[in-house]
């Protein structure tokens, strides 16, 4: 089976109420660890790119580390460009064999936001890709792009329907109180959801896939892990699982998940260093670093995604 669209995938998602994993991909472990998990519980999988992984890895390796993955497990997975910053970058992947790209104009004032993602929309379904674009504004840091809390902004309802219709998107990021990165909410601060407002998003978008970034709910027994092992992670918290498990059950169709990832890999990495600080064969610690993926994603599946058994 060749990497799939994810049109198909999120009208199953939208019709039987789950959502899709999107998981951040930067080299071999980690998209065996993901696929691994995937495999094993039958789910359908996104696997995605940031322009960061890309100049880590290069476009090409990803590709055919996916199109590897693809063919080991017979998964349907959509290969999908993460938090696209301009036209050129979406061309690039488009031309380079994703099957979604993400045009990321939140930063943007409202029209320009517009004219661009349409731009990116013309383009890639001429090539058969789908595209997800983004309104309001998330904290926390992506790329090398950092937004404050003071700046982050709740997705204006008002907007969605004519952002929808102008620009043809075929799935919507929305901001609801979730946040980029491994330090998203202050002591004090209670980490939620804004129900309302996606119920009022879905409202106006019968049918139609909304995404939420920002979802790693960072479980502290892996802040703990790492902080264990000589790591010095503060006060890290995120909106709880059972609060996205329910989005899943909604509109939301696509849950975009990295930091958790990484706290694991990073936690049993430490781990094994702390316990045998004499190896130095790579293969050591990363296959235990791929097992701690493998096991996060498979927890992530059932508890948060619910689209084990259906790919
Ligand atoms: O939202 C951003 C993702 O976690 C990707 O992070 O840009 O460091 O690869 P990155
Ligand atoms: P986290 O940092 O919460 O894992 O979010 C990842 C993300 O939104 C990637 O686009
Ligand atoms: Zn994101």
């Amino acid at each position: 089976m060749p990497l799939v669209s994810t049109k198909e995938m999120f009208r199953k998602a939208y019709d039987g109420n789950y959502a899709v994993g999107a998981f951040n991909v930067n080299n071999m472990e980690i998209i065996q660890g993901i696929t691994e998990a995937a495999a094993s519980l039958n789910a359908p999988l996104i696997l995605q790119v940031s322009a960061g992984a890309r100049k880590y890895a290069s476009h090409t390796y990803l590709v055919k580390l996916v199109e590897a993955a693809v063919a080991e497990t017979g998964l349907p997975i959509a290969l999908h460009l993460d938090h696209g910053a301009d036209f050129e970058i979406c061309k690039s992947c488009i031309e380079g064999g994703f099957t979604s790209v993400m045009i990321d104009g939140s930063h943007h004032a409202y029209e320009d936001n517009v004219a661009l993602t349409k731009k990116v929309v013309e383009y890639a379904h001429a090539h058969g890709v789908m595209v997800e674009g983004e309104l309001g504004q998330l904290a926390g840091i992506e790329d090398d792009v950092n937004v404050s809390a003071e700046d982050a902004s709740y997705t204006n309802p008002e907007q969605v329907q004519d952002f929808v219709e102008r620009t043809g998107v075929d799935s919507l990021a929305i901001a609801i109180g979730t946040s980029h990165g491994a330090f998203k909410f202050k002591p004090g601060q209670e980490p939620k959801l804004r129900f309302d407002i996606l119920e009022d998003i879905a409202a106006r978008l019968p049918g139609f896939p909304i995404v939420l970034h920002g979802a790693s709910s960072v479980p502290q027994e892996f802040v703990k892990q790492v902080n264990a092992y000589g790591g010095n992670i503060p006060g890290a918290i995120g909106i709880p699982e059972s609060e996205l498990a329910k989005a899943a059950k909604m509109a939301v169709c696509k849950i975009n998940i990295d930091s958790d990832l990484r706290l694991a890999m990073t936690a049993s990495i430490r781990k094994y260093f702390a316990e045998n600080p004499s190896h130095f064969d790579p293969r050591q610690y990363l296959a235990p670093a791929r097992t701690a993926i493998r096991d996060m994603v498979a927890h992530k599946i059932v508890n948060v995604l619910g689209c084990d058994n259906k790919a």
